[in-house]
């Protein structure tokens, strides 16, 4: 008993505070949307995303890993635990509901060429069958559009190279620029 309690103690000094997150999120709400949502134009999402990507893109910014002149210099003031919290405070906000609040789809066969491609590519594989991503993989599911877009760009041209075995490198790769816009343009609408 004494034991479990100690181990119990121990485990919750080193876990992630969403609470702590949600403050230390005040300086990020302004680009990412008030909920996580965001609305400005190339600037992703990050409600519902996936905690450890979330941690691992931080770190890659912190690191150089990833370059963006506007992500890279707030990632180098994170300390660990800032990571750590954020990503708990953004993993637990309701991912956005395009469904309801998106205008009708005015590009019908885009998406049905995205569903193609998606299976073609075998996108869910990694992503999930609802794309709503594990571990160090993305969720992509109601992302933005043009940042889905820019994301493949970014991947196939080598800018960016990702965690791992460098698993988007390879698929961006002989992605056309049509397929690019059909797979955004279906995995935003999910
Ligand atoms: C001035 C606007 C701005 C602020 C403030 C900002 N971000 Fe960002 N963030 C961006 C942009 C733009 C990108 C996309 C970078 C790219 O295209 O590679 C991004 C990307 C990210 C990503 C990668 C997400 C993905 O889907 O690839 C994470 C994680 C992130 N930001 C977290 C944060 C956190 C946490 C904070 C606050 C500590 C923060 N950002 C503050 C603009 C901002
Ligand atoms: C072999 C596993 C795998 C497959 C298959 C895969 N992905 Fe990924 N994907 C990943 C991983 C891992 C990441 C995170 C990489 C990183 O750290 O930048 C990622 C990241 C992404 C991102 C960036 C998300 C963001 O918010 O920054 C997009 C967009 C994406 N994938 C789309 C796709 C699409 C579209 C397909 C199918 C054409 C696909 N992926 C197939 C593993 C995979």
């Amino acid at each position: 008993m004494a034991l479990a309690a100690w181990a119990f103690a121990n485990v919750s000094a080193a876990a992630a505070d969403a609470g702590a997150g949600k403050v230390k999120a005040e300086g990020c709400v302004g680009c990412h949307g008030e909920n996580g949502v965001s609305e400005i134009e190339s600037t992703p999402s990050l409600a519902g995303q996936s905690d450890a990507f979330i941690q691992w893109q931080l770190v890659f910014f912190r690191s150089g890993a990833r370059k963006n002149e506007v992500m890279s210099p707030i990632a180098e003031q994170l300390s660990n635990e800032d990571i750590r919290d954020l990503g708990a405070y953004f993993a637990s906000l309701k991912p956005s509901d395009h469904s309801q609040d998106r205008a009708p789809d005015n590009q019908p066969q885009l998406t049905e060429a995205g569903k193609n491609a998606v299976a073609a590519s075998r996108c869910a594989s990694c992503h999930g069958d609802d794309f709503a991503g594990n571990k160090a993989t993305a969720r992509i599911a109601g992302q933005r559009e043009e940042y889905i877009a820019k994301a493949l760009h970014d991947y196939k041209s080598g800018a960016r190279s990702g965690g791992g075995v460098a698993a988007m490198a390879e698929i961006a790769y002989p992605l056309t620029e049509q397929e690019i816009s059909a797979l955004a343009h279906y995995l935003a609408r999910l």
